[in-house]
C-alpha cells in the first residue's frame, strides 16, 4: 500500500532547530515504520517562503526576500540531508510549480462558488500573518495592526456542519483525543468566511486574474501538500497516485490551520481530505517553547557531532509520549544516550558479539533445537507490540517494549554466565555455552531490526557486524521471527556502535559547537559573514544602559587623563569588589522593556545567578548562551522590572554606548575570581 505523510513546511525566517527537527525526525521515523509494514512509504517536507514576516527578516538583514529565502531554505534542506532524513519530496512554496498548483487550488474552489470579494477591516498580528480578534490582539507580543482591504474571501462559515459531520465520523481523523476536542469545540463556536488575500503585499503568490492582490500565507502554504505530488502541474490531478494523504504531522499550534481550514479548501475544490492529523507536543527549553524569538533555541549540529543524531532521534522519542510536551536538556540527552545506547543496546551487542568471536572464532554457534525459550517468547511477543505501538505513534511505549527486551538478555547473560561455560569440558556445558550466545545473538538481531526506524545508521551497523547479508531496510515485521540467525554465520567484526560520553565534557562540547553553529546560523540570515549585521539592531541608548550598569555614561574621550593621585584607591578597596568568571545560561529578552535581558549566569555556585543587563539592543539573546562572561558578584541585589538582578555584567561602552562584554579568550574556568 502507499502511504503517504508530510511535516509541515519551515518557515524561512528561523533557521532550523530541534524544535523543526523533533518533527522531522517524528515523520522519518514513521516512514521507516510504514515500510517496515510493507507499505511504500513517501516523506514530504519543505519551507515556508512568502508573507511579511518573511519580506521583513529578509529586509532587514540586507538580502532581498528571494536571496533571503534561498538561503534559508537550502540550510533546512542541508540540515535534513546531514541528519540523514530520508524525504521523497521537498516543497519551497516559491517554486513555480508551486504557484501552479495554488492558483490550480483556487481556481476550483472559485468555479465551485466558494470564493467572494469583500471589504474586511481587522487587526492583523503581523508575526502570525493572520487577522485576530479584539481579544487575541491584547495577548500578542509583536506588531498588531488595523488594515482595511478589500480581499477574496473563502466561505468558510457554509463547511460548519460538514466539517463537524467529518470530525464525528472519522474520529482518527484529529489525533490526540485533546487537540481533536479543541478543534471540535472551535467550530462549533461558529465559523466566519476567511481572507485569503491579501492587497499591498508583494511577496506572495498572485491571485489569478488579480494582480493587485497575492495569496494569503496559509491558503499557499497548506498547499503544498498537493505540489509535492504534481497537482495543477501537467494535466493530471494525482499523478503519483497518492493524494489522499495519511497523516500531516503537525505541532499542536497549527493544529486548527490543518483540521479546520485545509479540509475546507479541499471540500471546496472536491477533493478528498487527508485520513489523519497528528499533532505534537512542544519541546520545551529552559521552561519555555523552543522558539528563535525566545531565544532559548538548540541545534541539532552540535548534537550531531558530539551524541550523534541517533542519541537524539532517541531521546525525543522515548523520553517524550508523542502529543505532549517534553523537555529537552543536555543532562537528560546525555544521561539517555549513556543509559540506553552506550550501556544498553551497544554494550549487548559488544559483549555478545565479543564472545562469539573468542568463544567461536567469530561463528554463530549452533543452539540444541528448541532452546529459545522464555526469550524467544518474549522476543516473538516484542516483536507484535513494537509494531502496535508504532503504528499507533506511540514510540515511547513502542522504545520501552524494545530495551525490556534489551534488558532480558542481559539478565539472561548474568544468569548464564557464558565466560565461567567456556570453561566445562562436559558436552552438556558446553551445548549451554551454545545456547546462550545463540540466543543473546538472535535477541540482538530482533533489537536491532526492531529499533531500526529510530537508529537506522547504528541499526544497520550492528546489522553488518551481525553478518547479516540482507539489507536491514527490506525487513518486514511480518517477516522477522525468532530463528533466522543462522548458525555458522561469520562475524565480520567492527567497532562498538555507541561508546560511553563524558556527560560534563560533552555538555561543554556541544554548547561550544553551538556557538559556532549559531554564527555560521546567523551569516546565512544577516548579510555580514562573520555574523549578525549589528547595524540593523537598534543602538542602545547610553543613559538607560548606564542606569542599569549602574555607572555614568561617558563615551571613551580620544586621549584620557591619568587620574589624579587623591582619586587612586588603595588595593583593600579593589579587594571589596569580587568579580568572577561565569557562563551564560540562559538570556530572554524582558517584556515592555526594550532594552533589557534576563541572563542567568553560573558562576559555580548551587543555582545560576539571575542578572538584568541593558544590552539587549547590542546582543541577541540566544548568541549570549554558552558565553563566558565576566560579573561582578557582590554587589547587593536589586529588582527590576519584577525581576531580581543579583549581580553586574561587566561591559566596556563602545562606540555610540554599545556595550562589549567582558570576554576570554582562554578557557577561563567558571567561577574564577577576576584581579
Ligand atoms: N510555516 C508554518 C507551517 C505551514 S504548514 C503548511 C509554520 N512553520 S514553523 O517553522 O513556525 O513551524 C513549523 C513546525 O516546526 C511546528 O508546527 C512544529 O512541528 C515544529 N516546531 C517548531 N518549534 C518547535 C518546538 N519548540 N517544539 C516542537 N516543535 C516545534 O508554522
Amino acid at each position: 500500500m502507499k502511504y503517504y505523510l508530510t511535516t509541515p513546511i519551515y518557515y524561512v525566517n528561523a533557521t532550523p532547530h530541534i524544535g523543526h527537527a523533533y518533527t522531522t525526525l517524528v515523520a522519518d521515523t514513521v516512514k521507516r515504520v510504514r515500510r517496515m509494514m510493507g507499505d511504500e512509504a513517501y516523506l514530504s517536507t519543505g519551507t515556508d517562503e512568502h508573507g511579511q514576516k518573511v519580506e521583513r527578516s529578509a529586509e532587514k538583514a540586507g538580502w532581498t526576500a528571494q536571496e533571503f529565502a534561498d538561503r534559508v531554505s537550502g540550510a533546512f534542506r542541508a540540515e535534513w540531508d546531514s541528519l540523514g532524513i530520508d524525504y521523497d519530496f521537498f516543497v519551497r512554496t516559491t517554486e513555480p510549480r508551486h504557484a501552479r498548483a495554488v492558483q490550480w487550488l483556487f481556481e476550483r474552489c472559485r468555479q465551485n462558488g466558494f470564493i467572494k470579494k469583500d471589504t474586511y477591516t481587522g487587526k492583523y498580528d503581523v508575526s502570525g500573518e493572520a487577522f485576530v480578534t479584539d481579544e487575541e490582539a491584547e495577548k500578542i507580543d509583536g506588531p498588531v495592526e488595523v488594515v482595511t482591504e478589500e480581499n477574496y474571501f473563502f466561505k468558510l462559515s457554509e463547511f460548519q456542519d460538514r466539517l463537524l459531520k467529518h470530525y464525528e465520523d472519522n474520529p482518527a481523523f484529529i489525533r490526540p483525543e485533546s487537540r481533536r476536542n479543541e478543534v471540535i469545540s472551535f467550530v462549533k463556536g461558529g465559523l466566519k468566511d476567511l481572507s485569503i488575500s491579501r492587497a499591498n503585499l508583494k511577496w506572495g503568490i498572485p491571485l489569478p486574474g488579480d494582480d493587485g492582490h497575492v495569496f494569503y500565507v496559509w491558503f499557499d502554504a497548506l498547499t503544498n501538500y498537493i505540489t509535492a505530488l504534481g497537482y495543477g502541474s501537467d494535466g493530471e490531478v494525482d499523478p503519483k497516485g497518492l493524494w489522499p494523504a495519511d497523516v500531516h504531522i503537525v505541532g499542536k499550534e497549527i493544529v486548527r490551520f490543518h483540521a479546520v481550514y485545509w479540509p475546507a479548501f479541499l471540500m471546496a475544490a472536491g477533493l478528498p481530505l487527508p485520513k489523519a492529523i497528528y499533532a505534537h507536543g512542544w519541546l520545551i527549553f529552559q521552561e519555555e517553547k523552543m522558539s528563535k524569538t525566545k531565544g532559548n533555541v538548540v541545534r541539532a549540529k552540535p548534537i550531531d557531532q558530539v551524541v550523534g543524531i541517533e542519541g537524539l532521534r532517541h531521546y525525543l522519542l522515548r523520553e517524550i509520549v508523542f502529543g505532549q510536551d517534553g523537555n529537552f536538556s543536555y543532562e537528560g540527552l546525555v544521561g539517555r544516550y549513556n543509559a540506553d545506547l552506550a550501556n544498553g543496546l551497544g554494550n549487548l551487542a559488544s559483549r555478545t558479539l565479543a564472545m562469539i568471536h573468542r568463544y567461536f572464532d567469530g561463528a554463530v554457534p549452533e543452539p540444541p533445537a528448541a532452546s529459545g525459550g522464555a526469550l524467544a517468547k518474549q522476543a516473538t511477543e516484542t516483536i507484535a507490540k513494537v509494531r502496535d505501538h508504532f503504528e499507533a505513534f506511540e514510540f515511547s511505549r513502542g522504545l520501552d517494549a524494545i530495551w525490556a527486551l534489551s534488558g532480558a538478555v542481559d539478565k539472561y547473560l548474568v544468569e548464564q554466565k557464558p565466560w565461567v561455560l567456556i570453561k566445562g569440558e562436559d558436552e552438556a556445558t558446553k551445548a549451554q555455552l551454545r545456547a546462550t550466545l545463540y540466543n543473546a545473538a538472535e535477541v540482538l538481531r530482533i533489537v536491532t531490526a526492531l529499533a531500526s526506524p529510530v537508529l537506522p545508521k547504528a541499526a544497520a551497523e550492528i546489522w553488518r557486524q551481525l553478518g547479516q547479508e540482507s539489507a536491514l531496510n527490506a525487513v518486514r515485521y511480518d517477516g522477522l521471527r525468532w530463528g533466522q540467525l543462522k548458525p555458522g554465520t561469520k562475524l565480520p567484526g567492527g567497532e562498538a556502535v555507541f561508546p560511553r560520553l563524558d556527560v560534563e565534557a560533552s555538555i561543554t562540547k556541544m554548547r561550544e559547537l553551538e556557538q559556532e553553529v549559531l554564527k555560521e546560523q546567523a551569516a546565512i540570515m544577516g548579510k555580514t559573514a562573520a555574523g549578525f549585521d549589528w547595524s540593523t539592531l537598534v543602538p542602545l541608548a547610553s543613559k538607560e544602559q548606564a542606569a542599569i550598569m549602574g555607572k555614568t555614561a561617558a563615551a571613551a574621550p580620544a586621549a584620557r587623563e591619568k587620574p589624579a593621585d587623591s582619586e587612586r584607591i588603595e588595593i583593600d578597596d579593589f579587594a571589596k569588589v569580587e568579580m568572577r568568571v561565569g557562563v551564560v545560561r540562559t538570556a530572554e529578552k524582558v517584556k515592555k522593556a526594550d532594552k533589557l535581558l534576563h541572563l542567568t549566569i553560573d558562576i559555580g555556585e548551587a543555582e545560576p545567578r539571575s542578572i538584568m543587563a541593558g544590552i539587549a539592543a547590542a546582543y541577541e539573546p540566544e548568541s549570549l548562551i554558552g558565553r563566558k562572561v565576566a560579573i561582578v558578584a557582590n554587589l547587593k541585589p536589586r529588582k527590576l522590572r519584577g525581576l531580581v538582578s543579583d549581580g553586574m555584567i561587566i561591559a566596556a561602552s563602545g562606540e555610540d554606548g554599545n556595550p562589549n562584554l567582558v570576554s576570554f579568550l582562554e578557557d577561563a574556568p567558571i567561577g574564577a575570581r577576576l584581579g
